[in-house]
């Protein structure tokens, strides 16, 4: 099957059925997605049948243990990437906090870390706090015409003392795709390493992190079908060089090493919920290659092209629109379905709470990409309107948005 089969997606998804939730569209998937059938039960399962601590002889505890193991392993495969490059941490925030922990100890002052306008604060303010340890922190600023991360600006930034470049796979805002690849290339010829933010890009479908060629990639589950997890893919060389910030007596063990919280057991079981409903997703449109990575690339295609088909419209209403600012590119093959927007002279909040009282969700403010909407002259007190979406919104979401739109524009 090579269109994506709605009704299916749609039954997999326990919100679609949720009587409270009757005649409501959600367009803050950006913020976080509705989670599918698959990690709801997981968790309830495993609340039940094996909430005790894992990794002990005992029946529950040992359950428990696989599980966990077999998410990390499960979902790195989708990934692309070895279980033992696969961590779990409260939030992408708190895993970039400790990766700059880690970092502070072993750079030098004087060397330099490159951070974006475009990110959000996740993945700036963590490596920008290195400026108390010496550490020289460049901005790769957006051209403020089109938003966008131009790698010939990155260029000029990389010296003989870059350490890294932390960039987003695509921002919450503007929602072009920045070219990874080129990018960590680019980064990698300079010698220094790239952290990539991958949380806007993965509820689009999961992507094969080994051919980005990130050092450090990250994103929310939690916004990805699953439950509110972070997960960081570090690339062995990165753990190995970067100092231990888990329990000194735990340093040999890669998955140890940056998750000094104990992780939450249930819900890293739960992740074995995504990839159950990645799974169900490809065998349902007869995507069996034996390769998780290659069924992902499958899935991932299908979301897209269901993404794409309804996003133009949208876009091509709020781009003819007097008066609308929409923020990134008109073409929706360029970007994600998040879409953000202003309207001259009508405040972001007033126009969200007409439109939930229409029924339509959708979020306000800056998003925590502070510096962004700073740089494209809004006020972050104010923020934009976003609308985002994801694989299981309908044709008839995206009418009633524009509808409802219409009527208060
Ligand atoms: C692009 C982007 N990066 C990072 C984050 C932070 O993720 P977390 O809430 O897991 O810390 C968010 C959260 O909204 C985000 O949208």
């Amino acid at each position: 099957m090579s269109e994506l089969d709605l009704g299916f997606i749609r039954s997999q998804f326990p919100a679609f059925s949720e009587p409270s939730l009757e005649g409501f569209a959600h367009f803050e998937n950006a913020g976080g997605s509705y989670a599918c059938g698959q990690t709801i039960e997981r968790l309830d399962r495993f609340y039940r049948q094996t909430k005790v601590q894992p990794y002990y002889a005992f029946q529950p505890s040992k359950t428990a243990g696989e599980l966990m193991d077999a998410a990390r392993a499960r979902l790195a495969a989708w990934l692309n990437v070895s279980a033992d490059e696969l961590h779990f941490g409260p939030s992408t925030s708190q895993n970039t906090y400790v990766i700059a922990q880690a970092l502070g100890q072993l750079l030098k002052p004087g060397d330099e870390v490159v951070v974006t306008n475009q990110d959000h604060e996740a993945n700036i303010g963590s490596w920008r706090r290195l400026e108390s340890a010496g550490i020289v922190v460049r901005e790769w600023r957006i051209d403020p015409d089109s938003a966008e991360l131009r790698a010939a600006d990155l260029e000029v930034l990389l010296g003989p003392r870059t350490r890294a470049v932390a960039f987003t796979h695509c921002s919450n805002i503007v929602a072009s795709i920045n070219p990874v690849r080129q990018l960590t290339e680019l980064i990698h010829r300079a010698g220094a390493w790239a952290f990539v933010d991958g949380v806007s890009f993965c509820p689009h479908g999961l992507p094969d992190v080994a051919a980005l060629g990130a050092d450090l990639y990250l994103f929310s589950l939690y916004k990805v079908y699953g439950p509110h997890l972070g997960a960081m893919v570090m690339r062995r060389e990165l753990n190995t060089a970067l100092p231990n910030q888990g329990h000194f007596f735990n340093s040999t063990i890669p998955g140890k090493r940056f998750v000094p919280a104990g992780p939450d057991h249930a819900q890293i079981a739960a992740v074995n919920g995504v990839v159950d409903y990645m799974e169900a997703v490809a065998s349902h449109h007869q995507l069996d290659d034996p390769l998780p990575s290659a069924r992902a690339a499958g899935v991932r295609k299908l979301f897209r092209d269901h993404e794409t088909a309804l996003l133009q419209p949208l876009l091509d209403y709020l781009a003819a629109k007097p008066g609308v600012r929409l923020i990134g590119r008109t073409a929706a093959a360029e970007r994600a379905p998040t879409v953000a927007f202003t309207v001259s002279g009508r405040r972001p909040a007033e126009l969200a709470a007409s439109l939930a009282n229409a029924g339509l969700g959708v979020g306000t403010g800056d998003f925590y990409a502070y510096r962004l909407v700073q740089a494209l002259g809004i006020d972050p007190g104010e923020g934009v309107v976003r609308a985002s979406f994801v694989h299981y919104t309908s044709g008839q979401d995206i009418s009633r948005l524009i509808e409802a739109l219409d009527a208060l524009l």
